[in-house]
């Protein structure tokens, strides 16, 4: 087999399949998944020698490695049990709610945990199976925890990074874990582990402190074997993730996007206020709140249908996990009855789109928005949120923003809140509606300067730079 000196790895590969669901388009292909991972490491996959491990996204069907738009490509099989235990079980029904500040109640099965470890498993063996002697491997997100300590035991010569692209939870809560230590364990198997912001950081030192007794220092740890003697120096820190800036200012400059905004200002019946909501249709994104906020704001009349409306896309999700499907009765059982209550013939209150668009359409939209409402309860990152203030080239509109993501560390500018405070949503939102032109500029502008300086081409230099100043000692 080929080998490649620079592998990165995630649940799934940055390439979807065309038709994706509707058998009726005879052609067939891949093409790469939007997104600023992909944006940002496919330059490096084909600079270097390099290739991604991950999952093609169809259950029971074995691929053999492809190359596509310059990238090799290694898919991981998944079996139908597989994507049922290990990615709907452990990885969004155990992890995702867990790592989320537990805002659905995290289950714990036996048979979870086990898939959990044989496809981390298969992950590795991938790994270890081409990648050439001292070469660099980056394992992205949760799904993957056990990733690294496999590589390392196999394959001490490689150059190991974790990305953590979630939160990671205070040990207080991470503490029900029943295979906690094993978690640790596995991610300690990493030269460097990153995570978005400092507070994931520290969260996951003091529970290698707690869970397995390692020492941490500055932000090394040091993970010691049975004798107590130290085997491996593990690296915390954060290095928060950012999107593709070029290409969304440069489509938010396109003259078709900037008319697609237009036109949809004009179907929506010409608004004086369009507010806009881009979620996955998740439980941590806050959408009921938001919803509550809106329903409230129009039930007081402190915002009426004919000056308002609210844009809320909710792209699909995750749909054969029942958490999921129950907040998309309540969230569509919520928008039924704010639009029976205040809906006219001309104007909409809620206009509901579970739907996903490509980045072009996402962009009109956020052109079109005066107001982006990001209401999460958690979230990692929230790359929405850099998006939108990207687009608004000249420095209109505001964005209301929820201090439970990792944007709000550095979006310092936003109209922050807390969505649990529904008093206090309203009042932003209100506040964001009625944001004097002035202030709107100086805000959207300095949110803007710290975006363009730390785009996501930025984040991953960082990461890998920091990766390679750490040496690692060559024991084969
Ligand atoms: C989050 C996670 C990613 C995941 C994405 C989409 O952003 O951090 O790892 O890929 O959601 O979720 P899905 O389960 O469809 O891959």
């Amino acid at each position: 087999t080929r080998k490649h000196d620079f592998m990165v790895v995630s649940n799934r590969l940055p390439v979807d399949r065309y038709p994706s669901d509707d058998g009726e388009n005879s052609e067939e292909g891949w093409r790469r998944s939007p997104g600023g991972l992909v944006t940002a490491l496919a330059p490096m996959m084909t600079k270097t020698d390099g290739a991604w491990v991950g999952w093609h996204g169809a259950p029971d069907e074995a691929l053999e490695p492809f190359n596509h738009g310059g990238m090799d490509l290694i898919p991981v099989d998944l079996s139908t049990d597989d994507v049922e235990l290990y990615y709907e079980g452990f990885s969004n029904a155990t992890l995702w709610p867990l790592y989320h500040d537990v805002i659905a109640p995290p289950e714990f099965h036996r048979t979870w945990w086990d898939s959990y470890r044989r496809v981390n498993r298969r992950f590795a063996d991938a790994v270890i199976q081409h990648a050439d002697h001292g070469a660099t491997v980056w394992v992205q997100d949760y799904q993957l925890q056990l990733v690294p300590s496999m590589l390392r035991q196999a394959r001490p010569d490689l150059r190991i990074g974790f990305f953590n692209h979630i939160p990671f939870p205070p040990p207080e809560i991470f503490a029900q874990l029943p295979w906690r230590q094993a978690i640790i364990e596995g991610l300690l198997g990493a030269d460097l582990v990153g995570f978005q912001r400092p507070s994931d950081a520290a969260n996951f030192m003091r529970s290698a402190r707690r869970f397995i007794g390692a020492s941490v220092k500055q932000q090394q740890i040091h993970v010691k074997g049975t004798d107590g003697r130290i085997t491996h120096i593990a690296r915390a820190q954060a290095f928060p993730i950012s999107i593709a800036v070029d290409q969304i200012s440069e489509l938010a400059e396109r003259p078709d996007i900037i008319d697609r905004a237009r036109q949809i200002r004009q179907d929506l019946g010409n608004p004086k206020t369009i507010l806009l909501g881009v979620d996955r249709l998740d439980y941590t994104k806050g959408i009921p709140h938001r919803l509550k906020a809106f329903e409230e704001l129009l039930k007081e009349g402190r915002l009426t249908v004919e000056d308002a409306t609210l844009i809320q896309v909710a792209s699909p999700s995750r749909e054969r996990v029942r958490q999921y499907r129950l907040l998309r009765e309540e969230i569509e059982g919520t928008v039924g009855h704010i639009n029976g209550s205040y809906d006219t013939m001309q104007n909409t209150a809620v206009r509901y789109l579970h739907h996903s668009y490509p980045i072009e359409e996402m962009v009109a939209l956020y052109l079109a928005a005066d107001v982006m409402l990001v209401t999460a309860l958690r979230d990692g990152m929230n790359l929405v949120a850099k998006e939108y203030v990207t687009a608004r080239t000249n420095n209109t509109g505001a964005l209301v923003l929820s201090e439970f993501t990792g944007a709000a560390d550095q979006l310092k500018q936003a109209l922050l809140m807390n969505p649990h405070d529904i008093d206090g949503l309203k009042n932003t939102i209100m506040r964001a509606v009625d944001l004097p032109p002035n202030e709107s500029r100086r805000r959207m502008k300095s949110m803007r300067k710290q975006i363009l300086d730390h785009d996501v081409d930025h984040w991953s230099a960082e990461f890998l730079s920091a990766l390679a100043e750490i040496v690692v000692r060559d024991d084969s």
